[in-house]
């Protein structure tokens, strides 16, 4: 049994969300092929406590100084831990979302910023290179956008401008997790006369990427 952890960041709305949709198609063939795994989603935009501030960056400095924390130090470190044991502890991560401004949303910025911890999910080796700590585990992306990035016909380096999923891509390489695979439903704002088709075939693939995962 697989302990599945979603990271999904899309603010609801009454309007319907084609990333919604497409984690639909995908969570649901996931869960027919995997009925006893346990599925654990987080919706970032409507809840994600954590940010770089003053505290954050307090605690940085003294953890490397190895300097003593104050209460609320304390208090805002172990809340951190709970979210970082969870991310140690899944087998699996999804991460859904609309593309914003050609990156992920803030808050799955922010969720980054908190996983990332030297010590935790990755370390330093003595030659000061960063080396991941997390081994056999597996990730995807499911993200949709306006603009056409990864079938782009007319211009070959469109891929370049998804800045989000390379970060992602990136940031789960730095902590170890190298199985990466991602499926976009993407382009319907350049071509909207063809958007059910363009959806459908991303639901299509989000469903076989289920089927697999
Ligand atoms: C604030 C904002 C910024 C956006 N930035 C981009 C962008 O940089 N590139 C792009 O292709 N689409 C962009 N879009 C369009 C969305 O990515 C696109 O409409 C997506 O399909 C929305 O997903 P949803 O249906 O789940 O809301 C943006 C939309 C919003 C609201």
């Amino acid at each position: 049994m697989s302990k599945v952890l979603v990271i999904y960041a899309h603010p609801e709305t009454a309007k319907g969300s084609s990333t919604h949709e497409l984690y639909k198609h995908f969570i649901n063939s996931y869960t027919a092929k995997n009925p006893n795994d346990e599925i654990i989603v987080h919706n970032i935009s409507e809840y994600m406590p954590f940010r770089l501030d003053k505290l954050a960056i307090s605690i940085y400095n003294k953890n490397l100084a190895k300097s003593d924390l104050t209460p609320d130090e304390i208090r805002l470190s172990e809340s951190r831990d709970k979210w970082l044991d969870e991310f140690i502890h899944a087998d699996k991560y999804v991460f859904a979302n609309p593309m914003y401004n050609l990156f992920i949303p803030a808050e799955m910025k922010r969720y980054i910023d908190m996983i990332m911890q030297a010590g935790k999910t990755f370390h330093y080796d003595d030659k000061g290179l960063s080396v991941g700590d997390l081994h056999g585990k597996k990730a995807i992306h499911l993200q949709s956008s306006g603009g056409n990035y990864h079938n782009d016909l007319i211009q070959n380096d469109a891929m370049i401008y998804d800045l989000g999923d390379q970060y992602l891509q990136t940031m789960l390489h730095m902590m170890g997790v190298d199985d990466y695979s991602a499926v976009f439903a993407e382009g319907m704002d350049k071509d909207p006369m063809h958007t059910i088709e363009i959806l459908d075939n991303a639901y299509a693939k989000a469903e076989l990427a289920g089927k697999e995962f």
